[in-house]
């Protein structure tokens, strides 16, 4: 198939370009460098500077490309991700995160281009009651970045509708590790996941690292968070878009192992590598005690399950920093 992947310069899209190149597609990657990098982008993707909140500009882009041959599908990263930032400047995550998706459905619809696959986020789900979220749960988010990431979600399902397109939705819970040729992997200056700090801490890159809360109703007091391996994230993203292209289908996804670790138990697993000086501070305001996915659908309806443990996913993160 041939796939537009905006957003493929950046983390997680670095990496499934790579997965979509490796079961043989033909990929255009549009990106406008604002965190993502030009040399995280596979050497056989053709590679367009682009701002998808510009309609001539990826319309013209879609023009070009379409004329050589359609695309079957699009998948969308280009959005911007930290929670914090967000209350600060909600007016920025709306316009690059809702905006530039109607951009992007835009375009789609008048190149007809009918398959659109999105990342969304477990942050549509806030703070669930039991911790465990399901596809049908309600939907309650509690920061900007998670309702334009909702907003973007019931956009897509309305357009698709009214133009009809397949859509699949997948939300992730927290993504990390890297590509295991070491190619690729999180590569940013600010860094906001707790794998990436903890083994940051482990290498000596930072003196220090907090642990946010120890009293939450939970085995050792710190969160439990549900990680997924980004090449398994990746992997999934290929069966998805076959789904909906395929069988002309549409569906929202969680992508999640299903087991929760503590921050606590994070943290060990890298001390087992080198030790990690971290300090107990006070709770941050919005952070559940407890986010696992319920991956039962992404299982039964796609055949997709996790491959790599949370040591393979500590394990290529350490191997991706030392290099
Ligand atoms: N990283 C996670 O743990 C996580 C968790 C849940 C959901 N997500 C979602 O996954 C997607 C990708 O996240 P990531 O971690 O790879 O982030 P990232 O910042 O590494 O990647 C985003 C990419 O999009 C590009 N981009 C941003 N705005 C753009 C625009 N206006 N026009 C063109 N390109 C633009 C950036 O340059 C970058 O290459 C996002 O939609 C995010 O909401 C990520």
């Amino acid at each position: 198939m041939k796939v537009c992947v905006i957003g493929g310069a950046g983390y997680i899209g670095s990496h499934t370009v790579y997965e979509l190149i490796d079961d043989h597609h033909e990929v255009v990657v549009i990106d406008n460098l604002s965190t993502g990098q030009r040399d995280a982008v596979h050497p056989k993707a053709k590679f367009h500077f682009g701002d998808i909140t510009n309609f001539e500009q990826l319309d013209e882009i879609f023009k070009e490309e379409t004329a050589l041959k359609p695309f079957d599908a699009v998948m969308h990263f280009a959005a911007k991700i930290v929670v914090p930032e967000s209350v600060e400047k909600p007016l920025d995550y709306y316009h690059n995160n809702v905006e530039g998706v109607r951009v992007m459905l835009a375009v789609m619809a008048n190149h007809g281009v009918k398959n659109i696959i999105f990342s969304s986020t477990a942050a549509v789900y806030g703070q669930p009651e039991n911790g465990v979220c399901k596809e049908d749960d309600e939907t309650k988010p509690i920061n900007p970045y998670g309702e334009t990431k909702l907003a973007s979600e019931k956009m897509i399902q309305w357009v698709s509708d009214a133009y009809d397109m397949n859509y699949c939705i997948f939300r992730y819970f927290n993504v990390a590790g890297a590509h295991e040729s070491l190619e690729i992997g999180l590569n940013r200056d600010v860094l906001t996941h707790i794998i990436p700090i903890t083994v940051q801490t482990a290498l000596k890159i930072r003196d220090e690292m907090s642990i946010f809360g120890n009293d939450y109703d939970t085995a050792d007091g710190t969160c439990v968070r549900d990680y997924i391996h980004v090449s398994d994230l990746a992997q999934a993203h290929v069966l998805g878009m076959k789904y909906i292209v395929n069988e002309n289908k549409s569906g929202i996804f969680n992508l999640g192992s299903s087991k929760g670790f503590s921050v606590l138990e994070v943290v060990n697993e890298v001390s087992k590598y080198k030790p990690v000086n971290y300090k107990v501070g006070p709770r941050r305001a919005g952070d559940p005690a407890m986010l696992i996915a319920s991956s039962n659908k992404a299982k039964e309806v796609l055949g997709f399950e996790t491959e790599r443990s949370l040591e393979k996913i500590i394990e290529s993160d350490i191997k991706y920093r030392e290099k």
